[in-house]
């Protein structure tokens, strides 16, 4: 069955730019949020982003604006109604998502697949609230969607291979690399990025070394993009830590431990380039 259109809900970081990759691929989505500065919020950033390609020369201002053509506003969750497949990417926060996916299950058609970009959440559990736990999937893009190539695709226990090949097509589709894994806390990637993030900052909090010293070992010595406390601000420090406590609790293992120093930045309101300062200050 062809995806003529997608809705994404939740306009931020990771949802505005799941919206941008979808419509250029030329599928019309649905931008959608609880209020309208998000969406604004959310649009503005695409726009940023495509006006930077016109500029560079990689798109025409004509494609600009056929991408931005593909995408509408909106504010409610019964506009999903008309979606062949709805990609949720609101907060991270079991609760809110199980709010969000019992709604959207009442909402559409039998035939959409509700996708789930959540970091770390348990797919199965999401996927038992509905009465299609059989279309109910992680589609898990890493930040910032626009540049980075990896979609992990997580099945559930009741995932179909039916709805895992069109999600597979449909990442693709988007310019994606779909990788397979299976559900388990924190699935492939933040298993294995976030206990490394998260003794970076041991190694801050137990003084072996100053922010700048820390990431650089890692650029130089490991060959990274970015130092891990540089990526932890990207990231955003609560939803780091919220991934750990994820990891701690599914299993029950003091290797997942959050870092004290992690968790008080957290309560402090120093979230990452977001707030204005993290590991880092930010204009
Ligand atoms: N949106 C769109 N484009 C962006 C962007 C953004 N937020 N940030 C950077 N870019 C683009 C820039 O415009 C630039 O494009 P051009 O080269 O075409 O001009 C390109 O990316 C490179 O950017 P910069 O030159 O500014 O800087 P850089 O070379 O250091 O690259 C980076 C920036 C791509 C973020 C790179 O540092 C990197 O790959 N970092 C690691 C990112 C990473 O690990 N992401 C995964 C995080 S984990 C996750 O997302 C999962 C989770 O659940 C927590």
């Amino acid at each position: 069955m062809k995806i003529n259109r997608i809705m994404v809900v939740g306009a931020g970081q990771m949802g505005s730019g799941i919206a941008q990759v979808a419509a250029q691929a030329g599928v019309k989505v649905l931008l959608n949020d609880i209020k309208q500065e998000f969406v604004a919020r959310g649009l503005n950033r695409i726009e940023t982003n495509l006006a930077k390609d016109v500029a560079k020369g990689r798109k025409s201002s004509q494609e600009k604006d056929a991408i931005l053509a593909n995408i509408s506003a909106s504010l409610s969750l019964d506009d999903a109604a008309g979606c062949d497949v709805v990609i949720e990417a609101a907060m991270e926060n079991l609760e809110i998502k199980r709010e969000i996916f019992q709604k959207l299950d009442k909402i559409c058609p039998a035939h959409t697949i509700l996708a789930t970009n959540t970091s770390s959440l348990p797919i199965t559990e999401l996927a038992s609230v509905t009465k299609r736990p059989d279309k109910v999937i992680g589609m898990h893009f890493m930040n910032p969607v626009p540049v980075m190539k990896l979609v992990e695709i997580i099945r559930g226990l009741e995932t179909t291979d039916e709805v895992y090949k069109r999600i597979e097509e449909m990442s693709i589709k988007f310019g994606k690399e779909p990788v397979e894994v299976n559900d388990a806390p924190g699935f492939v990637s933040n298993r294995v990025l976030m206990p490394m993030i998260n003794e970076a900052v041991f190694c801050l909090y137990e003084g072996v070394g100053k922010p700048e010293a820390i990431d650089k070992v890692m650029k130089l010595g490991m060959n990274h993009p970015m130092g891990p406390l540089a990526l932890a601000d990207l990231i955003g420090l609560d939803t780091c830590l919220y991934i750990m406590e994820v990891l701690y609790e599914g299993f029950k293992d003091s290797k997942y431990r959050p870092c004290p120093l992690l968790r008080q930045y957290v309560k402090a309101g120093r979230l990452g380039a977001k707030s204005g300062r993290g590991f880092y200050t930010y204009n």
